[in-house]
C-alpha cells in the first residue's frame, strides 16, 4: 500500500491535467445541441477505463445518452463491487456568473472549478485514478470491479431501469459503491445512508388567446403570471408545510434516535444562513434545518417565467406564464403517486379565469441504504485512513434514482462514499471540488478497495 500511496502523491499534477480534459467536454444531458458531446465523453470515459487496465471496454446505447461498462474480473472468490457513476452534467446557465468558463478548468485557492468538477467526473475521476494506482502497481486489483457510468443522471435516468433490466446477468454484483455525493464538512468524512427521491412537473397558465395591451385590457380579465404566483404561493400554509391533501400521507417519519443524532452533529442554522447572506432561515415548522433537508419532503418553484423580461419596460399583459416545480420526497412516498397528487391539486385549484395544463418530466425513489453491511464497513476504514478521521453518518438531500432500482432489480446494497461538499455549487456557477478532497478521495478509492474483501470474508465466514 506504501507504494501505492507515494505513487498517488507523485502524480497529482498528472492527474490534475487529464481531469481538465475530461472536465472540458461540455456532456450536458438535458439540452440536445449537446448530444455529440456526450457521444464524445462517453467515448473519453471508455478511452480512460482502457488506458488504466479495465477490459471487456463497452459504449452501451440505450434510447438516450449512452451507457459506459467496464469490467476487471481477475480476483476470483473476491467480492464484486459495482461502481456506478455519471459523466453527464447539468446547464451551465447563468453563464455570466461563472467566474472563469465551466468547460476550462481552473484551478483558485483550494478548489478546481468546472462543471462536473464535483457532480460527478470529478468523483467518477476519483475511482478511475484510484483504480489505476493499484493496477500499476501489483497488476492486479483485490477485488473485482464493474463500472457503470452513464449519460442521463441529471435527467432522471429515465433509461437505466429498463438497461438494468436487460443486463442483469452482466450487472451481477455483490454491492453498489456510489461516490456522487457530499461530506458532511471540509474534511469531516461521512457515510450517506439517505437520498431523497424527486417529482417534477411543469405548469403552463394560458390567459387570453394573446398578449393584450395592458392599458386598454388591464382590468378586464385574470393575469395568467399573477394566477400562476397565486396558484403557488397557496402551495405551502402558515407553517411552511406543503399545503395539498395528503402529500404528507406517506411520508416515514424521523425516529427518535435519528432526531437525537443529527441534533449532535455540528451545525449552526447562524453560520449557514451567513454562507447563504439570507437574514433568517424558512422551512416546514417543527423541523430543524437538517431534518427539512435531508428526512422531509418539501416543494420548491425551480423557474418562473411568463410576459416581458426583455430590457426596459413594456406594457403588456401576457396571454401565457410557467412555472417548473419539483417535489422533493422521502421514504415512503412514491414519486408517481405524489406527481399525481400535485397535477390533480393544481387543476381543481385553478380559478376558472385561466386554463392550466401541466406537463410531468423525470422522478425518483428516495432510498435508505443499511449502514452496517460490510461495504460500509470497508468504506468506514477506508476514510478513516484516507482522511484521518472516522467517518459520520448522514443522510443529504438530492436524488440518485437508480439506487433504488440497483436493490429492486439486482438485489444490491449501495455504499454512498461521496467526496464533494453541500456548499460546492453543483447545479449552480462556479462548480467546484476541494483539492484535499480529490486526493483525499483517490487513497480513499484505493484503501476501500483493499480493506473491501478482509470485511466480506469476516461476513461470510459469520454466516458459516
Ligand atoms: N450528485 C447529485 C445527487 C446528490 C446531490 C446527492 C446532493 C447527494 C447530495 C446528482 O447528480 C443529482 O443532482 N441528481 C439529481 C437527480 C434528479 C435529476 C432526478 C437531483 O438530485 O436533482
Ligand atoms: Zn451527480
Amino acid at each position: 500500500m506504501e507504494k501505492i500511496l507515494s505513487y498517488i502523491e507523485s502524480n497529482k499534477q498528472r492527474y490534475l491535467s487529464e481531469l481538465k480534459d475530461f472536465l472540458a467536454i461540455p456532456s450536458v444531458s438535458s439540452q440536445s445541441n449537446h448530444n455529440g458531446d456526450i457521444q464524445l465523453c462517453a467515448q473519453w470515459v471508455a478511452d480512460h477505463m482502457k488506458s488504466i487496465g479495465m477490459q471487456n471496454i463497452r459504449i452501451m446505447t440505450t434510447p438516450g445518452h449512452p451507457v459506459v461498462y467496464s469490467e476487471w474480473l481477475g480476483a476470483p472468490g473476491a467480492p464484486t463491487v459495482l461502481l456506478y457513476g455519471h459523466y453527464d452534467v447539468q446547464p451551465v446557465d447563468p453563464l455570466n456568473l461563472w467566474t472563469s468558463p465551466p468547460f476550462e478548468m481552473t484551478i483558485r485557492g483550494e478548489n478546481i472549478f468546472a462543471r462536473g468538477s464535483a457532480d460527478d467526473k470529478g468523483q467518477v475521476f476519483i475511482h478511475l485514478k484510484g483504480i489505476e494506482a493499484m493496477m500499476k502497481h501489483n497488476g492486479k486489483l483485490p477485488v473485482n470491479i464493474k463500472m457503470l457510468i452513464e449519460g442521463e443522471e441529471e435527467i432522471g435516468s429515465r433509461n437505466l431501469e429498463d438497461f438494468v433490466k436487460q443486463n442483469k446477468e452482466l450487472l451481477k454484483a455483490n454491492l453498489v459503491l456510489i461516490s456522487d455525493s457530499s461530506m458532511y464538512a471540509k474534511g469531516v468524512p461521512s457515510i450517506a445512508y439517505g437520498l431523497r427521491g424527486l417529482a417534477y412537473l411543469e405548469i403552463e397558465v394560458t390567459g387570453p388567446n394573446r398578449d393584450l395591451h395592458s392599458g386598454t385590457y388591464g382590468g378586464a380579465v385574470h393575469n395568467p403570471v399573477q394566477a400562476l404566483s397565486e396558484l403557488i404561493a397557496s402551495l405551502h400554509d402558515k407553517n411552511n408545510k406543503v399545503n395539498i391533501p395528503g402529500f404528507y400521507n406517506d411520508v416515514r417519519q424521523l425516529t427518535k434516535v435519528e432526531r437525537a443524532a443529527y441534533k449532535k452533529l455540528p451545525h449552526s442554522d447562524k453560520a449557514y444562513a451567513k454562507d447563504l447572506k439570507v437574514k433568517e432561515l424558512w422551512g416546514e415548522k417543527g423541523f430543524s434545518t437538517l431534518e427539512r433537508t435531508w428526512a422531509r419532503p418539501t416543494l420548491e418553484v425551480n423557474g418562473m417565467w411568463g410576459g416581458y423580461i426583455g430590457e426596459g419596460a413594456k406594457t403588456v399583459l401576457p396571454s401565457k406564464a410557467f412555472a417548473k416545480i419539483s417535489c422533493r420526497l422521502v421514504p415512503d412516498q412514491k414519486s408517481g403517486k405524489i406527481s399525481k397528487l400535485v397535477v390533480n391539486h393544481i387543476k381543481k385549484i385553478a380559478p376558472m379565469s385561466i386554463d392550466v395544463n401541466v406537463i410531468l418530466h423525470h422522478g425518483g425513489e428516495a432510498a435508505i441504504t443499511p449502514i452496517d453491511s460490510p461495504g460500509v464497513k470497508a468504506a468506514v476504514a477506508a476514510l478513516e485512513k484516507g482522511f484521518g478521521k472516522k467517518p459520520l453518518y448522514q443522510r443529504e438531500g438530492g436524488s440518485i434514482p437508480i439506487v433504488v432500482q440497483f436493490k429492486k432489480l439486482l438485489g444490491l446494497d449501495t455504499v454512498l462514499l461521496g467526496f464533494g461538499l453541500p456548499d460546492e455549487n453543483a447545479h449552480s456557477p462556479d462548480e467546484h471540488l476541494n483539492i484535499d478532497h480529490f486526493y483525499g478521495g483517490i487513497k480513499t478509492s484505493v484503501h476501500f478497495f483493499n480493506e473491501l474483501p478482509n470485511y466480506w470474508n469476516a461476513k461470510s465466514k459469520k454466516k458459516k
